[in-house]
């Protein structure tokens, strides 16, 4: 089982998800196995405004460990990164960064700025 910590900066209560990375998709935004596609599928809500598909930055994660652990980043996603606030060093958009081990332990933040922005799905949480 792979593991998944979620901090979020604006002081919400930490989460962990457990899950197996060759069960995904889990939800239906977001490459399969990513972190927004896991996160959605265990009812943890990441903004998504484009759906997933590498078309804005609301779904900016930090990753604080484990960033070897994910896919690298294509030109499109780095593209749009460089257009996210608070952008850090190991930025990644949450639709796009996929698990890729079994057993990969790890922890992203999301941003204030991200979880403040108006969210009309907001009722996934
Ligand atoms: S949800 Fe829009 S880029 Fe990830």
């Amino acid at each position: 089982m792979a593991k998944l910590r979620v901090i979020f900066e604006n002081g919400a209560p930490e989460r962990i998800v457990e899950f197996d990375p060759a069960k995904a998709p889990f939800h239906h935004d977001g490459k399969p196995g990513s972190i927004l596609d896991i996160l959605l599928g265990h009812k943890i809500h990441l903004e998504h405004a484009c759906g997933g598909n590498c078309a804005c930055t609301t779904c900016h994660v930090i990753v604080k460990q484990g960033a070897q652990l994910l896919s690298e980043a294509e030109e499109q996603e780095e593209d749009m990164l460089d257009k996210a606030p608070g952008l850090t060093p190991t930025s990644r958009l949450g639709c796009q960064a996929v698990v890729q081990a079994p057993d990969a332990e790890i922890t992203v933040v999301i941003p204030k700025f991200t979880i403040n922005l108006v969210s009309e799905s907001a009722d996934e949480q």
